[in-house]
């Protein structure tokens, strides 16, 4: 199996992505801890994958939730190898004149805040083990090629991605590696929020007449993408946006 011996933290690991990417990690072999504000959600997922998971609650944007999230890897499974910051919201599509101060900072603290203290509480671990590590952050197209109507959340994903490179450059000496996925759009729990409008066949046709393949993305795919910036056949790897979004980009 691809992450056989391999410990992860998965946050937002209740749905969308990060369900998808944690049920693709337990089936390639690693131990995976399930975090997310829906701590409900994340036991029920655990139930499910067996003892090589473990739920835990918790609100990403918390310095003193994040270390508990770090440490529930430590005295689980004994150790962290991956990292996936995955957990994420947005501000709903509409005018960059009507996003409130709350919603303003509600995305800062989620989307990158987060990253602050994960970056804080799981380095040093990361660090003291020796043996390396993979970072993986769930930045976005947002971050590279910006849609209007989410000004601020397209901010955060900026954010987000250079936040990856620059990780990227400092960590390298501890073989840690710092990656970021950037997902096109896809139809998970924030998707009526993307758009700003319901989501119908009619108004999703606006969306996927920008995707050359056509399609959203699905969990199965940025799960995909997450089992090879984890594994060792990404080993010479660090500091990548990768699109996994059907040529939005290109
Ligand atoms: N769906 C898309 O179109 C899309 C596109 C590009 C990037 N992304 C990014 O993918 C990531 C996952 O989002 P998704 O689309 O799967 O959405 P989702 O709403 O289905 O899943 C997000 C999960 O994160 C959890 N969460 C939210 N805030 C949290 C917090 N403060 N602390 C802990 N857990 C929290 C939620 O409970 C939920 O389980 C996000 O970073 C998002 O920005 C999504």
């Amino acid at each position: 199996m691809r992450l056989d011996r391999k410990i992860a933290i998965v946050t937002g690991a209740a749905s969308g992505f990060g369900e998808g990417i944690a049920r693709r990690y337990a089936a390639e072999g690693a131990k995976v801890v399930l975090a997310d504000m829906n701590i409900a959600g994340a036991q029920k997922l655990a139930a499910e994958l067996g003892p090589n998971t473990v739920a835990i609650g918790g609100d990403v944007s918390k310095g003193r939730d994040v270390e508990a999230i770090v440490a529930c890897a430590h005295d689980t499974f004994g150790g962290l190898d991956i990292v996936v910051n995955n957990a994420g919201t947005t501000h709903r599509n509409k005018p960059v004149l009507d996003i409130t101060e709350d919603e303003f900072d509600r995305v800062y603290a989620v989307n990158v805040k987060s990253i602050f203290w994960m970056t804080k509480y799981a380095v040093p671990v990361l660090r003291n083990q020796g043996r390396g590590g993979s970072i993986i952050n769930i930045g976005s197209t947002a971050g590279i090629r910006p849609r209007p109507g989410l000004v601020w959340y397209n901010g955060t994903k900026g954010a987000v991605n250079i936040a990856t490179l620059a990780l990227a450059q400092e960590l390298g000496r501890d073989n840690i590696r710092v990656n970021s996925i950037c997902p096109v759009i896809g139809a998970t729990g924030l998707v009526e929020d993307f758009m700003g409008m319901p989501d119908t066949p009619e108004n999703r046709q606006k969306f996927l007449s920008t995707i050359p393949l056509g399609r959203m993305s699905t969990p199965a795919d940025i799960a995909n993408a997450a089992v090879w910036l984890a594994e060792d056949n990404s080993s010479f790897i660090t500091g990548i946006l990768l699109p996994v979004d059907g040529g939005r980009t290109a």
